[in-house]
């Protein structure tokens, strides 16, 4: 059905573990990653138009075709056929750029749902993900959201267990990391076996019920903390602040820390605010929730944006 309030709210993810097992013919990595969503959202906004359009709060974030917002729709639209078709998207950003926490992926993702939506195309969860894989790496898992394992490039994803609504601090530094480059970076450094070791705990029943973190792990992590040690720095801090776990997210150059309470992460919060100048950093949690379109006036997942 085609009619007006109609948004996408799409959220960031960081990863619990992220195994970068080897480099595969066709210039991708091979991934073991688990997935979650955080309560960080953007918020993508359809309107009428003629040709497909996007403007942005955030004037750093390109606009044109560079966007996976608007390869997304145009996918759906041509999925649909019968000719061309119209819509004007707005995106109001919230997850920062080259930050490792998935903003492009995520919006992409809910540029599918809401562009099938708004032309009134019926996507089922086959042809969904299918378009997604085309798009990015990472934008099946924001169809899924929650927890979820990646395999492949991270693209072949697996739901798990709901690891509940834990507490994390989430720092962004001053200055991203490209995706590419850490591969790069990464790739001359494999040295199998070690990195062929797989994720045996996430499927286990031990796991999350005891909520133990210490399987955190992410090979981004020696490359990137040695370019940046100011990375390395801060996930010390988290956990002399008291994270049950902290790691860098994807290839950086967010780092999160999980906290067994709300009261625990906001002290470090203040503590690491006062340590680290030019730092975002706030306070989250985890969500079960996906990209998801919503109607003005609908109850909303995503407290930041109330
Ligand atoms: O899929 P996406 O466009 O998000 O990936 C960005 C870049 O990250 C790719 O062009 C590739 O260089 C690298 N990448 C990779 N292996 C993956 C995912 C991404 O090498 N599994």
């Amino acid at each position: 059905m085609s009619g007006g309030g109609l948004s996408a709210l799409c959220p960031a993810k960081v990863n619990l573990a992220l195994r970068v097992l080897r480099r595969r013919d066709d210039g991708y990595h091979e991934l073991d990653t688990i997935f979650q969503a955080i309560d960080l959202w953007d918020r993508l906004e359809i309107a009428p138009g003629h040709g497909l359009s996007l403007t942005c709060n955030d004037p750093r974030v390109p606009t044109d075709d560079r966007n996976l917002v608007l390869r997304a729709a145009a996918a759906v639209a041509v999925r649909a056929g019968g000719g061309p078709r119209g819509a004007v998207f707005h995106l109001h950003k919230r997850i920062p750029s080259e930050a490792g926490l998935g903003g492009g992926s995520s919006d992409a993702a809910g540029a599918i749902r809401l562009a099938a939506e708004w032309w009134g195309i019926e996507l089922d969860a086959d042809e969904e993900r299918h378009l997604a894989r085309e798009l990015g790496a990472d934008v099946p898992f924001f169809l899924q959201g929650g927890t979820a394992r990646g395999t492949g490039r991270g693209d072949l994803i697996e739901r798990l267990p709901s690891v509940g609504i834990i507490p994390l601090l989430l720092g962004v530094p001053p200055f991203g990391v490209s995706t590419a480059e850490a591969f790069g970076a990464l790739s001359a450094r494999l040295t199998l076996p070690a990195n062929g070791v797989s994720l045996p705990l996430f499927s286990g029943p031990k796991w999350p019920k005891k909520k133990d973190f210490s399987f955190m792990v992410n090979d981004f992590e020696r490359v990137v903390f040695t370019l940046r040690p100011e990375l390395g720095q801060f996930r010390d801090g988290l956990i002399e602040c008291g994270a049950v776990g902290a790691l860098m997210s994807g290839s950086g150059s967010s780092v999160f820390g999980v906290f067994a309470r709300e009261v625990d992460r906001d002290a470090a919060v203040e503590r690491l605010s006062g340590r680290f100048r030019g730092w975002s950093i706030q306070g989250t949690r985890t969500v079960e929730g996906a990209a998801h379109v919503v109607r003005v006036g609908d109850d909303e997942q995503g407290s930041q944006l109330r």
